[in-house]
């Protein structure tokens, strides 16, 4: 293989990338992103790569969620601290309920810039750019706004570090300590068919800390019950800010991104030759690659092959997007592929992306197809007899109505009172809580399984 630097990506086909006009101004924004600080650390990427080995190993589990696109206008203390809220209390429940250690990675500081399935839009006779992430343009319907403008790199950075910074912050400032996990109940979700059962739980959280208290383990002496390690990702597609935000870790010598703890490489953009699989290639970084229904067992392995050359635990994390009819047929072939070969990596299920439709004027998801997608993620590992390690989820803390179903039902007719996403439709917190629950019950029913006799007289 060719020698890799930063910048090898721009000898390779490239796709879904923005139509800069001025690449002066380009190329003068990827200078000054190069001399502001890191977002994130090598260790802390490290950290999380360890953290991912051991879900590989079948000994924790993946939540990673967080919105399809981040968006400049609504970034404020209010959203950071709702998603955040519901990203916990979602750990909580899967830790607690299935007594499994939860790796928690946000969609968050930093999932700016979005693939599009045509490159041009058109309403009403006119045909302009499609909008691409703030980090591109915006997504207001004009020329001038559609035109991909560098600056707004500058902006994205500058909004990823102070996100960051508040997360930072909620999670080991207090926030996240075990004993607040009744108040992480959000104001609406109070009324919610979930929240008895939620409370139920923090109950019993309540309870065992006050017997943890009794024998002496208190959380001023165990950091671990009042901080929390919570760190972040998002699509590297824009790849000339990627370029710009990678640096050499002066313990190691090797290249990290420090945009983001884990970068993935979307469905549209991983052809083996092309520039995202060569830029994701050389960096250190836990990295993820989403796989569609066009990904065959052979394609699969030919990645992982360039991507995970050394078979690292925890550096890969594979994001299946089928789609709930379609995940039973693909899914066995990938993962006898992986298996085949022996090939260590960590199976996650994105139950969203392949589970979009059309009502009227809206993209939505219906609720059940979501859960019927995990569902079968889940069964098809067991079946395999190997580790359904993750899910990936696009979700909010705030009460939006941009997928239908859910234990309230919202309607197709409801869609229009709330859908505020910059992109795809996302789980409200009490959907987004519900998913939780059911994601709790197939661990603790995976577990129960792992450890029947039966299994181990299999083996
Ligand atoms: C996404 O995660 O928002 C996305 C665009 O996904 P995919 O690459 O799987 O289509
Ligand atoms: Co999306």
């Amino acid at each position: 293989m060719e020698r890799w630097s930063p910048d090898s990506w721009r000898k390779k086909p490239v796709a879904q990338m923005p139509d800069y006009a001025d690449r002066a101004a380009l190329s003068g924004v990827e200078r000054t992103l190069g001399g502001f600080p890191p977002l994130v650390f090598a260790g802390e990427a490290r950290k999380l790569k360890q953290a991912l080995a051991r879900v590989s190993a079948g000994e924790a589990f993946l939540l990673q969620g967080g919105d399809c696109a981040e968006s400049f206008a609504e970034h404020s203390a209010d959203n950071i601290r709702d998603f955040f809220r519901v990203f916990l209390q979602m750990a909580v429940v899967m830790t607690f309920a299935a007594a499994s250690p939860v790796v928690k990675v946000g969609r968050v500081a930093g999932q700016f810039a979005k693939p599009r399935s045509a490159p041009m839009e058109e309403i009403g006779g006119t045909e302009l750019p499609s909008y691409r992430g703030d980090i591109v343009n915006d997504i207001e319907f004009t020329a001038a706004a559609r035109a991909p403008d560098p600056r707004r790199q500058l902006e994205a950075y500058r909004q990823s570090a102070a996100t960051l910074n508040l997360i930072r912050a909620f999670a080991t400032g207090g926030y996240a300590n075990l004993e607040n996990a009744h108040r992480w109940m959000l104001g609406f979700v109070k009324d919610s068919p979930q929240s008895s059962a939620y409370r139920e739980l923090a109950d019993r959280i309540t309870e065992t800390l006050g017997f943890m208290r009794a024998i002496g383990l208190d959380p001023e002496a165990h950091p671990e019950l009042r901080q929390t390690d919570f760190y972040t990702s998002h699509e590297a597609l824009l790849l000339g800010y990627e370029e710009a935000m990678t640096r050499v870790d002066s313990t190691t010598g090797d290249h990290y991104a420090t945009s983001g703890h884990l970068i993935w490489i979307g469905d549209r953009t991983r052809q083996p030759d092309h520039a995202h699989v060569e830029y994701t290639r050389g960096i250190k970084n836990p990295i993820g690659l989403k796989c569609g229904t066009s990904l065959a067992p052979d394609g699969l392995l030919k990645l992982i092959d360039i991507l995970n050359p050394e078979n690292e635990p925890g550096r890969l994390t594979l994001i299946c997007r089928f789609g709930s009819d379609k995940a039973a047929d693909y899914l066995p072939g990938l993962i006898r592929g992986v298996r085949r070969e022996g090939r260590n990596v960590v199976w996650s299920c994105d139950p969203m992306h392949g589970n979009t439709v059309k009502a009227g004027a809206y993209k939505t998801r219906p609720f059940e197809r979501i859960m019927s997608e995990i569902r079968t993620f889940f069964a098809v590992h067991q079946g395999e007899g190997t580790y359904a390690g993750g899910i990936h989820l696009e979700m909010t803390g705030k009460n939006v109505t941009e997928c239908t179903g859910g234990a309230r039902a919202i309607s197709e007719g409801e869609l229009k009172d709330r859908y505020h996403t910059y992109c795809d439709p996302r789980l409200n917190a009490e959907q987004a809580i519900e998913v939780a629950f059911l994601v709790a019950e197939l661990l603790k029913a995976e577990r129960l399984a792992r450890g029947t006799p039966e299994v181990h007289a299999a083996e």
